[in-house]
């Protein structure tokens, strides 16, 4: 879809089987589809994935425009995404980025190279489970190794299905042949999501009985997500809200909060060590702002300007999913002149967007200068966003991601650890040029293969352990 944008302009009309479709990555037409009417571009397209994998499309991500998505959302916002919910979580992140430290310094300690995969989506996962479930599933507070894998597993299928093109979804004789057994798969998967779901709701209501019987009550600090959705009205009156409601949104917060940034990270740390000078701005910087006796602290990532411009690249080259999640027009519209009729699928190619030679010089090179603010203007570096719709990390308008700024401290502070306590070069035998930067294709857009590299302690041994 990159290449059609490039070869036939900024907007592309494709007819996808029964369906209207059109695809962008010029700025302009983004500004005009998430900011001038985005009232119109709100909804969501109903596929065969989005119905099976969220609970009926009653979840915010995959839900269609409506009163439906308008409660879910605000429930996001009110209760689990407020900025005192997130800093209440605090805690736990800075334990977390203590393990990542810890973990990876035993691999350096026993001269081992480190899977920066491995290590960055259990850090992802960890933070993710810990403010959702109430429970950390990798590391010396294992949930149980077998319910973990499962986790993990399921939750990487239902990644990798939401983001296939299924054919099912544009041709019926397809769908009805399900030759390669995707449609099978996906009930599959929909059937194994929902018995891990529903186990760690009954957990949760047993937990709470207990504390109630033994007098302990609400303890509002204490709660977890799923705690907070258990102690929610419903709708039209009802005392609470219902278990497919509390289950689609458990399975958002997942989905849409730990691979995103765990690709992000992995994709950070490939092209700061592909790129020594650029290691050894960031690493300048830490020690300028945080020094090397003590660790990170998320109070240090508002004063990491160039971190932050190392961010805003990464997420020009390597948005984390190639399009921001499909939009469909409620009703018919002129856009740019041409008429959009109802229903029209919106595909927005944040991956071309980056790449785009109309907006930037030097594409292709990994140059984080780029989004320095001018000298002496004291200016922030946003990360989440920026009013000329050259970067989308997290959308825009009315559908723009409720875990924005979530998702940007849990990357800062992955990176931030990482780079202010270890030195870092590709595994032995590889020069930094020839780190590979291969991608997959898939709602989000991993490299290809996981990314290797040695680390070199840079701080005093007491500060690991
Ligand atoms: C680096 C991390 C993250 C990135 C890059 C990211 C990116 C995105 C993008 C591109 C969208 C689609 C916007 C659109 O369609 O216009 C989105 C939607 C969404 N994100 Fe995120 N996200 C991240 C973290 C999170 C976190 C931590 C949460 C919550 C815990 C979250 C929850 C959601 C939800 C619920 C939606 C759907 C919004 C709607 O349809 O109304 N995200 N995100």
């Amino acid at each position: 879809m990159a290449q059609l944008s490039s070869a036939h302009g900024p907007l592309v009309y494709l007819r996808l089987g029964a369906v209207d479709a059109v695809t962008t990555d010029d700025p302009e037409v983004i500004r005009e589809i998430l900011l001038r009417q985005d009232d119109v571009f709100a909804s969501r397209p109903r596929t065969l994935a989005a119905v099976h994998l969220a609970y009926g499309c009653r979840d915010v991500a995959l839900a269609p425009f409506g009163s439906h998505w308008k409660r879910m959302r605000r429930t996001c916002m009110e209760h689990l995404l407020t900025t005192k919910q997130i800093e209440s979580f605090s805690g736990h992140r800075k334990i977390e980025a203590c393990h990542l430290a810890r973990d990876v310094w035993r691999k350096a300690r026993d001269g081992e190279p480190v899977n920066l995969r491995q290590f960055l989506g259990n850090f992802s996962m960890n933070n993710v489970t810990r403010m959702l479930l109430g429970k950390q599933y990798f590391g010396p507070e294992l949930a149980g190794p077998a319910e973990a894998a499962e986790f993990m597993h399921i939750t990487h299928e239902l990644f990798w299905l939401l983001g296939l093109i299924y054919l099912g979804d544009y041709l019926p004789l397809w769908r009805w042949l399900d030759p390669l057994g995707r449609e099978k798969k996906i009930r599959e998967v929909e059937k194994r999501m929902d018995r891990f779901h529903q186990k760690i709701i009954e957990e949760h209501r047993e937990a709470m009985a207990r504390r109630k019987e033994a007098g302990d009550g609400e303890n509002k600090e204490a709660m977890d997500f799923v705690d907070v959705l258990l102690s929610l009205p419903g709708e039209d009156g009802k005392e609470r809200m219902d278990d497919t409601e509390i289950k689609a949104l458990m399975q958002d917060m997942i989905a849409a909060a730990t691979d995103t940034s765990a690709v992000t990270n992995e994709w950070a740390m490939t092209e700061v060590i592909k790129h020594p000078g650029v290691l050894r701005k960031v690493q300048e910087e830490l020690d300028r702002v945080v020094g090397r006796d003590r660790l990170v602290q998320e109070s240090d990532l508002a004063h990491l300007t160039y971190l932050r411009c190392v961010v805003r690249e990464t997420f020009r080259l390597h948005p984390a999913g190639p399009f921001l999640i499909p939009h469909e027009s409620t009703r018919a519209t002129k856009l740019m002149g041409y008429d959009i009729p109802a229903k029209t699928r919106v595909f927005i190619n944040t991956y071309a967007l980056g790449r785009n030679r109309r907006v930037w010089d030097d594409v292709d090179a990994f140059r984080p200068e780029r989004h320095l603010p001018p000298e002496g203007s004291g200016g922030r570096v946003e990360i989440s966003h920026g009013a000329d719709f050259k970067i989308l990390p997290f959308g825009a308008g009315k559908r723009r991601c409720p875990g924005a700024p979530l998702g940007v401290t849990m990357v800062l502070m992955a990176l931030a650890t990482l780079f202010h306590c270890f030195d870092w070069s590709p595994p032995e035998g590889v020069r930094c040029e020839e780190i590979d930067t291969e991608e997959v294709y898939g709602m989000t857009m991993p490299k290809a293969k996981p990314l290797m590299a040695a680390a070199r302690p840079r701080l005093a041994p007491n500060l690991y352990d």
